[in-house]
């Protein structure tokens, strides 16, 4: 038997605030969330959909050096682009917020606090990519190179996005600085590092065994990175955009934004339902639902759930993590960088009071169990053949067909009459 729950918090990926959305975002979290979302409120449920931007970490001081200007103009600029966008399509938030928030600072920096005060992180100190002509500790995307599995010239220091290999800046071959083109030399830093392996034998038994029913892409790859056994993983960075690492002597040091981004979830929770977040997120009888896409996997089913286990404090798992695939569009992966895509923003633009149009299309053709590819043809022969022809037609004739034989009127069906005759 399915488990009744009382109520429900949907919770949406943070997109970066370093450029708009895209329909890959749309198909992949937002459209699907909202559906899920608008389903639950029909239905009279208690439901919660928190979204907000993602407004630290390298992705957000590249796009600031790239422009010459500062980190919080970028996050201004694109929050706004990205709020105002989701709001025109319809997306039904109860909040859509942002992680320079007050609040959001707060959360996450005591959130780390208490782990720091409770000894349940490991400080370590280890050589990290470092440019010395320029001076900095090179963090994740700052450093580029030769991705070792595919050949991608491309590749980051965290993540080749070409296969989708999640790198150290040390796997990269011929690795070299973003800022400067340096050639990238290793130095001493100290980070605090969250112990996953301390968590796998829970994370194991809470997914492995606990949640056969999760889709196969989500629950495969918890399993992969299970059986290939979990490290230490750092929880801070040398970086000077972010929440400050809240302890003395960590001057320069912030939080890494994979940690303090789905803390977001809590405090986007806080913000709106400041009397009775906790409900939301602690009460046994709530279940969460994490809305993402596959790149984020790993952070929402074994980080995110370890930083909460080993918080405590009645915090509960996720129920469930409907990960989709990438959408492409016209048979090339979307990039940001390449400005390869379709922006919500100029849809909205070119194509006035069409948002379900674009739903719609979004919903036909989701990336649910493979990667899609999305095409103007594809668009036009949908809203063309299926929403005009098809959808429309009926419509129409119910109309008319009711006009001409109902006077207009639309009776209650035998079962509705049956109800309400008692
Ligand atoms: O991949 C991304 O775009 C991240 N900004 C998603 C963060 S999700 C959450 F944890 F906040
Ligand atoms: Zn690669």
């Amino acid at each position: 038997m399915e488990k009744k729950f009382k109520r429900t918090l949907i919770t949406t990926a943070l997109p970066y605030a370093n450029g708009p959305v895209h329909i890959g975002h749309l198909a992949g979290v937002y459209v699907p969330a909202d559906i899920y979302a608008r389903y639950l409120r029909m239905r009279g449920e208690d439901v919660v959909m928190v979204g907000g931007s993602d407004e630290h970490g390298v992705p957000i001081t590249i796009k600031a050096r790239e422009e010459g200007v500062t980190p919080q103009d970028i996050v201004d600029r694109y929050h706004k682009i990205i709020k105002d966008a989701m709001a025109e399509l319809g997306i039904s938030f109860d909040v859509y917020s942002r992680t320079t928030s007050d609040i959001h600072r707060k959360t996450a920096s005591d959130f780390f606090k208490k782990l720091y005060d409770e000894g349940k992180f490991e400080q370590q100190t280890s050589l990290q990519p470092y440019d010395a002509q320029a001076g900095e500790f090179l963090a994740d995307r700052y450093v580029m190179g030769t991705c070792p599995h595919c050949g991608s010239d491309r590749a980051y220091g965290d993540q080749c996005e070409a296969c989708g290999s999640s790198l150290n800046a040390t796997d990269l071959i011929d690795p070299h600085s973003r800022l400067t083109s340096a050639p990238v030399t290793m130095r001493e830093t100290s980070h605090w590092y969250l112990p996953l392996n301390k968590w796998e034998d829970a994370l194991r038994k809470w997914i492995l065994e606990g949640h056969k029913e999760w889709k196969t892409n989500v629950y495969g790859q918890c399993k992969s990175w299970l059986d290939l056994g979990l490290q230490p993983r750092a929880v801070s960075r040398d970086l000077n955009w972010g929440v400050p690492v809240p302890v003395e002597g960590a001057e320069g040091k912030v939080l890494y934004v994979w940690f303090d981004a789905p803390i977001g979830y809590i405090s986007n929770t806080k913000e709106i339902l400041p009397d009775s977040w906790a409900r939301y997120w602690k009460d046994p009888e709530s279940r969460i639902i994490n809305f993402i896409g596959k790149d984020n996997i790993v952070f929402h089913c074994i980080v995110f759930p370890a930083m909460l286990m080993a918080y405590g404090d009645g915090y509960q798992l996720p129920d469930n993590v409907p990960a989709n695939e990438f959408l492409n569009l016209e048979g090339d992966k979307i990039s940001t960088s390449r400005n390869w895509a379709v922006w919500l923003h100029e849809y909205l633009r070119d194509f006035p009071g069409k948002q379900d149009v674009l739903r719609y299309v979004l919903t036909a053709n989701a990336p649910e169990t493979k990667d899609n590819d999305f095409t103007w043809a594809d668009f036009q022969a949908r809203n063309n053949n299926e929403l005009v022809a098809i959808l429309g037609n009926f419509v129409n004739r119910a109309v008319v067909l009711t006009q001409k034989y109902f006077e207009g009127k639309v009776r209650r069906v035998a079962a509705d009459r049956r109800a309400a005759d008692g």
